[in-house]
C-alpha cells in the first residue's frame, strides 16, 4: 500500500533539529498494517502554498491512497495545516479529528489546542496528525480502523490489519 507522510515543520526543515514525526509515523502504522507498505516521504516549512500544492500532487498524480500530515495544528500564527488541507479536500471527514481531540484529552489536556481536520481527495484519504511523536502515538491508532474502513469506501481496497494484542 502506498502512504505518504507529510511533516510540517519550520525548525526541522532548516535543519535546527531532525524530523523525528516522519519516522514515528512509520513505526506506528507498521504495528498495524499487515500490508507491505510503500512510503513517500515529505518535510516542509509551515508554508500554505507548499502544503497545498504536496497534497495536490500527492492525491493526483502519486495517486497515494492514504496521506498522513503532522504538525502545525495548532493555534500558533504559523500553524496553517487543517486550512491547507481543508482547500484541497472535496469531502470533509471531521471524526477522525474529534476523536483525536475527545481521546487524547484524557491523556494530555492540551489535546483540545490541535485543529486537525481529515476527508477525501478524489481517491485519497488525507488525514492531520499532531506534531509531537508522542501525540502521533497517542492518536494513530485510535484511527486504524475507521482508515480502513474509509479506504474501502474511496479507493475501493480494504488494507490488511494485524490481529489486535490479545
Ligand atoms: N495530542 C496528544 N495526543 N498529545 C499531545 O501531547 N499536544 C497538543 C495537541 N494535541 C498533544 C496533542 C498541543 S500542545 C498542540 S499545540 C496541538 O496538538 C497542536 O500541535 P501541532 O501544531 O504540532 O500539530
Amino acid at each position: 500500500m502506498k502512504i505518504a507522510r507529510v511533516t510540517l515543520s519550520d525548525r526541522a526543515t532548516a535543519g535546527v533539529y531532525a524530523d523525528t514525526s516522519g519516522p514515528e509515523i512509520e513505526r506506528i502504522a507498521a504495528q498495524f498494517f499487515a500490508e507491505p507498505l510503500e512510503w513517500t516521504r515529505v518535510l516542509l516549512p509551515d508554508d500554505r502554498a507548499a502544503l497545498e500544492a504536496a497534497l495536490r500532487h500527492l492525491a493526483d498524480e502519486a495517486q497515494c491512497p492514504l496521506i498522513l500530515t503532522t504538525g502545525g495544528t495548532g493555534p500558533a500564527p504559523r500553524d496553517i495545516t487543517p486550512e491547507a488541507t481543508r482547500a484541497v479536500l472535496e469531502k470533509e471527514l471531521p471524526g477522525f479529528g474529534e476523536i483525536m481531540r475527545l481521546r487524547s484529552h484524557e491523556k494530555a489536556k492540551t489535546a483540545i489546542l490541535s485543529r486537525a481536520t481529515a476527508g477525501v481527495r478524489g481517491r485519497s484519504l488525507i488525514i492531520n496528525l499532531p506534531g509531537r511523536p508522542r501525540a502521533i502515538g497517542e492518536c494513530l491508532p485510535l484511527l486504524v480502523p475507521a482508515i480502513a474502513e474509509a479506504l474501502d469506501h474511496i479507493a475501493g481496497f480494504r488494507p490488511a490489519l494485524h490481529p489486535p494484542p490479545a
